[in-house]
């Protein structure tokens, strides 16, 4: 897929509107006629860490931001315990439109959508990528099954975004009311200030992974 080159833009943190502009517009598939909005992400531009969740789910369609129902709460509740609010990060999510009913996404919707997903990442440049849940760890890693790799960082090289470090946890919403999950989350977003860490000192311990098969990908622009 062809990226579009940012770099003309004086303001970095224009990128993330402009791109947004276009999310809004975005018809590649059926969820956005049966979603009341489109919810693109927000953040600081200036992000060293990246949160990428599965999709809207109804009061994030309600009000059009990621994150901001009761897994959200939990969210910032554990940024907390890393002295981060949201806006120090930046927040995504796999698919932009929320699926009916709270479905889980269908592989053509986060196919559809994951050219917006690669851009934003292209943008922010994030030194770590904290999938959240299943879905967004399957995007990117998609042999690694996320019981056995959460709380641990892994390096993968991809063609439009080059090499990045991901960090999977379970998903705040399936670890809120199951209190053994919450607490793996819990330990292991504790450790993402390490991580961090371990990433900017050259993050040589950091496994590399080289296996995965890179989705196609069409161009958007
Ligand atoms: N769950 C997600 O995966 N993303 C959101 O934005 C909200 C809940």
């Amino acid at each position: 897929m062809e990226i579009e080159n940012y770099s003309h833009m004086s303001f970095k943190q224009d990128q993330p509107n402009i791109l947004t502009k276009k999310m809004m517009n975005c018809t590649r598939c059926s969820l956005r006629s049966g979603c009341r909005q489109v919810v693109p992400g927000e953040g600081s531009a200036e992000a060293e860490i990246m949160f990428i969740g599965e999709g809207p789910g109804q009061k994030e369609d309600e009000l059009g931001r990621p994150f901001v129902g009761a897994a959200g709460k939990f969210l910032e509740e554990m940024l907390g315990y890393i002295n981060l609010k949201r806006e120090d990060v930046y927040i995504a999510n796999v698919v932009k439109c929320r699926p009916p009913g709270n479905r889980d996404p269908l592989p053509e919707e986060v196919e559809a959508c994951w050219p917006w997903l690669l851009e934003q990442i292209k943008i922010i440049q994030p030194k770590l990528i904290v999938t959240l849940g299943r879905h967004s760890l399957e995007r990117f890693l998609p042999a690694q099954k996320i019981s056995q790799i959460h709380g641990k960082a892994l390096r993968r090289d991809f063609p439009e975004i080059g090499r990045q470090v991901f960090y999977a946890l379970y998903h705040p919403a399936a670890a809120l009311y199951n209190g053994s999950m919450r607490e793996v989350l819990i330990k292991d977003f504790k450790r993402i200030p390490k991580v961090l860490e371990a990433i900017k000192n050259s993050g040589s311990e950091i496994e590399e992974i080289k296996e995965e098969k890179v989705p196609e990908q069409e161009s958007l622009f």
